[in-house]
């Protein structure tokens, strides 16, 4: 297999080691895992907990961070996050339903406002004075419920990673909430190095052909880091052919840009174009392009909610299109599932000790040292 990796800007001294690949075998302790193998969460982030349209007034329960939480819209059509568990007898509040702008525990009726605030006990006058629950700052942006789980003062909208891709009028979007049994650094990995693709989507957005040949770029950016894949040459995966916007019978050079955003945001922009006119030159003009947008929001340190959507820029008005996309994306997805909660089970067996690293890790562990990075850095905040 020949893959070119220029890596720019890159200090980093387990990257240069990957350069050299064949000679070196790594040490889990290089890239800075917690004692069990697996990162602990970044709080001070915004998290997706939903889509816009799984959010109503029924209220929803999930699980984010190991945090429980209810969410629901109120009257306003405002979304509302608070702690799922009642300070009375400890229901969960999602078990409750939401009365104008508040919600009702589903026990003995207590009230709580957006705040968190209790502002009613039923056949009583006083209100005891700790009855609250943790209210969550939220967000609804491009079509997500972003809810920020860290330090209330350091809630910032405008930190927000953007995903304006998915809501812009000259875009179309499809795409679903999904849930893997695994670690979300290792639903991270996987997006990071789409070498996979050639080997478990072959019926959807990989071929065979892909595993013989690529380049890859990688550079650091703010929030994480961009990895630039290009693949020479090759005839159009099965996906591609049948959204019918490339010419039959002619190989295609292919990209995939991934942007990686910290803790745990990926846009990936893929696409091909006739073989030979400009792609691998970055000219992706006049060629088939497409972004997969995905947030991976933990649920525990062994499961995670996974939030993605398929945009185009084609075909904005075709449900056929949108069939076709949303089924073979769904289905990509699901193979990649199976490889992900496969693999959480071996880690859990066996620990997760990389002994081995290949020059397509260079993006995900450059991932994984940015996130690890902010959670040294919210480590130190809290022991200061
Ligand atoms: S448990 Fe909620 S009011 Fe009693
Ligand atoms: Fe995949």
């Amino acid at each position: 297999m020949s893959v070119d990796i220029e890596i720019d800007a890159m200090t980093d001294f387990s990257l240069r080691l990957i350069a050299s690949f064949g000679r070196h075998f790594f040490r889990h302790d290089l890239f800075y895992f917690n004692p069990k193998g697996i990162a602990m969460f970044v709080r001070n982030s915004w998290y997706v907990i939903g889509g816009s349209d799984e959010v109503t007034t029924t209220p929803l329960a999930r699980k984010i961070l190991g945090d429980s939480v209810v969410i629901y819209r109120n009257l306003s059509g405002r979304p509302v996050a608070l702690e799922d568990r009642c300070p009375h007898r400890h229901l969960p509040l999602s078990m409750g339903t939401v009365q104008g702008d508040e919600i009702r525990c589903g026990y003995h009726g207590m009230k709580f406002d957006a705040s968190g605030e209790c502002v009613e006990v039923p056949n009583q006058d006083n209100i005891p004075n700790k009855a609250c629950v943790r209210a969550y700052p939220v967000e609804e942006r491009f079509g997500w419920i972003w809810i920020w789980t860290g330090d209330k003062d350091e809630a910032d909208v405008s930190l927000i990673p953007d995903f304006s891709v998915m809501s812009r009028p000259d875009r179309k979007s499809v795409g679903k909430t999904n849930y893997v049994k695994a670690n979300y650094q290792l639903v991270t990995d996987n997006l990071m190095d789409l070498s996979h693709v050639a080997f478990v989507h072959t019926t959807t957005i990989g071929n065979n052909e892909m595993g013989e040949k690529g380049s890859m770029r990688l550079t650091p950016t703010e929030a994480g880091v961009r990895v630039v894949r290009h693949i020479n040459d090759v005839p159009p995966p099965p996906t591609y052919l049948r959204t019918k916007q490339l010419p039959i019978g002619k190989n295609i050079d292919r990209w995939n840009v991934i942007e990686f955003m910290a803790p745990c945001f990926i846009i990936i922009h893929v696409g091909g174009k006739v073989a030979g006119c400009g792609a691998l030159d970055g000219d992706y003009e006049g060629g088939l392009n497409m972004w997969v947008c995905n947030a991976m929001t933990p649920e525990t340190e062994t499961s995670t909610h996974y939030f993605w959507a398929s945009v185009r820029e084609f075909a904005l008005d075709s449900t056929e299109v949108d069939d076709l996309l949303f089924s073979n994306v769904s289905e990509a997805f699901e193979e990649d599932r199976v490889v992900l909660e496969t693999q959480q089970r071996v880690i859990a067996e066996c620990g997760d000790s990389w002994s081995s690293a290949l020059k397509a890790d260079a993006g995900c562990l450059q991932a994984r040292r940015v996130v690890d990075r902010l959670l040294r850095e919210e480590r130190h905040k809290t022991e200061q």
